[in-house]
């Protein structure tokens, strides 16, 4: 994205110490935009920050606060008196968690949308990005599209879809801009969660043998973490706002043939010992394609692979796991 066709100067990053938050704010930092990282470092860290030269650097403030907090919020409208683009991101990543316990996906996925609704009029907002998710629509048996009905079946997926209508209505109530991205799965650094992340710290705590969660069939469609930034950029550049199935249009990847790809990066090699159900966890969509068609209709110069992005991934997260283990031993 070119720096003088995003005209937007002021950006507000909810969540912006996780793993899609950190990599949004060094692409905006690159094209010399104000920014103002809020998180509470449950799940990111000042870590990620630091490493990606985040931390000290004038352009951007880091907030240390609960999002659900009237303290953070001060701290937000101190540092932007001036019009701001506020991107929701924060929220329970950690989706297993939430399978047993509603408390993680209510207080830190929906209780945050709703404190930034509660707090935004204190704000010039030019608009409002939210970090949905292919969960939102739940077991379908054809790819998911934007228009297809949400039926979620985790309390994630039922707390983005509580988050994306309540913040259609403000949008419609206060006439800003609003745009719901539902990512597909996103792999890069620095990752915090999700398969890759579980497999090699699995391996790491034991090399001969790594547990699958789910008989492997799982099937779901996977996005580099960066073309995810630039698809967001240019979309928000365009004024296309509204709602958006962010992936690769493929068929998806298997949790077996990741699993595999995985173990062959490996030496030794570990054994892979699969379970018996087609989901990983309960709440877990055994397949996830998404229909990104919508997309597609705009961008048609790219040809993005969920493989790709999986053999990339494999290879970056493997080296930043060997850096973390390698300053933990020093
Ligand atoms: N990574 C994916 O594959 C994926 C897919 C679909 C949707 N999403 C959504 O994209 C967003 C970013 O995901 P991510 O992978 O970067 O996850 P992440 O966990 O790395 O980032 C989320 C950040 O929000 C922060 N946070 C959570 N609750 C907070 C609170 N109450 N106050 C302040 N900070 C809080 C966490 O500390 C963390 O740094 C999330 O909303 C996630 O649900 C991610």
């Amino acid at each position: 994205v070119d720096k003088k066709n995003l005209e937007i100067e002021n950006h507000i990053i909810l969540g912006g110490a996780g793993f899609i938050g950190s990599n949004l704010a060094q692409h905006l930092s690159r094209l010399s935009k104000k920014i103002t990282i809020v998180d509470n470092f449950s799940l990111g860290s000042l870590k990620i920050l630091e490493d990606l030269n985040l931390k000290n650097n004038l352009n951007i403030k880091v907030i240390d606060g609960d999002i659900n907090s009237s303290t953070t919020w001060n701290h937000i409208y101190e540092n932007n008196l001036e019009e701001s683009f506020i991107w929701h991101l924060a929220a329970n990543s950690d989706i297993k968690s939430g399978a047993t316990n509603p408390y993680p996906d209510l207080i830190n996925t929906f209780q945050t949308t709703a404190s930034l609704i509660a707090h935004a009029r204190e704000l010039k907002l030019s608009g409002i990005a939210f970090a949905s998710s292919s969960a939102v629509y739940g077991n379908k048996n054809h790819r998911l599209s934007e228009e297809m009905s949400c039926d979620p079946i985790s309390n994630y997926g039922v707390a983005k879809l509580a988050s994306e209508n309540m913040l259609r209505a403000y949008s419609n109530l206060r006439e800003i801009p609003l745009w719901i991205f539902r990512f597909a799965n996103i792999v890069g650094t620095p990752a915090t969660h999700g398969l890759l992340f579980d497999l090699f710290l699995k391996y790491k705590k034991n090399n001969h043998q790594v547990e699958i969660l789910g008989n492997g069939s799982q099937l779901k469609t996977y996005l580099g973490v960066n073309e995810l930034i630039k698809f967001m950029l240019k979309l928000i550049e365009q004024k296309n706002s509204g709602t958006w199935n962010l992936g690769p249009n493929d068929q998806g990847v298997s949790v077996e043939k990741i699993a595999k790809l995985f173990a062959e990066h490996l030496i030794p090699i570990p054994a892979l010992q699969f379970g018996i159900t087609t989901h990983g966890w309960p709440g877990d969509m055994p397949t996830a394609l998404l229909n990104c068609d919508k997309l597609f209709g705009l961008f048609q110069e790219t040809k993005l692979s969920s493989e790709v992005f999986i053999h990339h991934a494999i290879h970056d997260i493997g080296n930043q796991l060997e850096m973390i283990l390698k300053c933990d031993r020093q």
